[in-house]
């Protein structure tokens, strides 16, 4: 494992889903890194995918890998509930971080992940990779240029093409793991504007036998802002036609819109009419977002950048996700 490159030696904790699609972009498509470890408590996802990519270092240890000295950052895409103690640990370790999103589920751990990456002067990403998407980063410029004016209503959706067993999905997940995508979204849309209030409605639209059990699957999000802009945000869990992520800001000069449920640009004419395909997943959808998201962490960590998502940006999505959980206790809107 010795650095005789000089790209950027990369560990992988969480060999799930995500954790995967990410260990494969990094081995074949990120440029400046080495995935050069992978650890897991579930030491079979870390052996199974070690042998596809071909990678020596297995752990099922996390610390382990933390506290490898040849190791200079990791990707945590552990379970939401375990990313601030891991992210803290490594960062403690002189790791260069990437975290997926929720960054923290308490503004109290939010905290503590900025202070030790900001202690340890490492470099703290979260995985926000809509902010990376070519659509939404074009409407972000465009806003900054000021060619849509002020804006006025801000809007962000989420829909999941399926929801197949509810029953390991822990509570609140449509804001802490699925809507924060769109709060983040929102907040990169209205920069400098400071939320100043949060009302939530949410129900088990897809799943009504699981509400008594906590499933929240569909959510509508309403957030005011200082400078006057009204945004909504909304969810669903299961969107027969694919993968949905879209958003769009309408201002005093004009609007933009970002995302895209088509596959590609082709359509199909036919006898029943015009159609296309939808992208099912959204490692398909946003691949070539999440691919940038690595690059420019990887990038950051070389040249001594500042991340273009880091933990302040992840607290302020957090925020707006636990007054949502609030609003929903209490039926109120919630004041930031
Ligand atoms: N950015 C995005 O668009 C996006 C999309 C999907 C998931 N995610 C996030 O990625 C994270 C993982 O989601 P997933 O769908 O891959 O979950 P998953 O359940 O498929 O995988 C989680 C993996 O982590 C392992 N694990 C559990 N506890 C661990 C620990 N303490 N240390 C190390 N590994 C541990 C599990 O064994 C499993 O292999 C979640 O936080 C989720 O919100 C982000």
């Amino acid at each position: 494992m010795t650095n005789q490159t000089n790209n950027i030696r990369v560990g992988l904790i969480g060999a799930g889903r995500m954790g995967s699609f990410h260990a494969r972009l990094l081995r074949h498509f990120v440029k400046g890194a080495d995935l050069v470890a992978i650890a897991d408590p579930n030491l079979s996802n870390a052996q199974k995918l070690a042998k596809e990519l071909v990678i020596s270092t297995i752990y099922d240890k996390p610390e382990n890998l933390i506290n490898n000295p040849n190791i200079d950052a990791v990707v945590i895409a552990v379970p939401a509930r375990f990313h601030a103690q891991t992210a803290i640990q490594a960062a403690q370790a002189g790791k260069a971080v990437f975290c997926e999103k929720p960054m923290a589920l308490t503004l109290e751990d939010a905290d503590n992940v900025i202070a030790a990456a900001e202690k340890a002067n490492v470099v703290l990403q979260v995985g926000f990779n809509r902010r990376f998407a070519a659509g939404f980063l074009a409407a972000h410029n465009e806003i900054l240029a000021g060619n849509i004016g002020s804006p006025q209503l801000i809007r962000s959706l989420t829909r999941d093409p399926k929801l197949n067993d509810p029953a390991p999905i822990p509570q609140w997940t449509i804001y802490y793991e699925t809507l924060i995508h769109d709060f983040d979204t929102i907040l990169y849309f209205n920069p400098n504007a400071k939320p100043i209030s949060v009302y939530a409605v949410a129900d088990a639209l897809v799943r009504p036998d699981y509400k008594e059990k906590g499933l929240l699957d569909t959510s509508v999000v309403t957030i005011r802002f200082d400078n006057g802009a009204i945004a909504t945000a909304e969810a669903n869990f299961q969107a027969l036609y694919g993968y949905d992520v879209r958003a769009e800001v309408f201002g005093s000069k004009g609007m933009v819109t970002a995302g895209d449920a088509r596959q590609n640009n082709m359509l199909r004419f036919t006898k029943d009419g015009v159609s296309y395909d939808t992208c099912r997943m959204d490692t398909e959808l946003l691949k070539d977002a999440y691919q940038a998201e690595l690059t420019s962490f990887i990038d950051c960590i070389k040249y001594r950048k500042k991340t273009l998502v880091g933990g302040k940006e992840a607290k302020a999505a957090l925020a707006i996700a636990l007054a949502c959980i609030e609003s929903v206790k209490t039926g109120q809107a919630v004041n930031l």
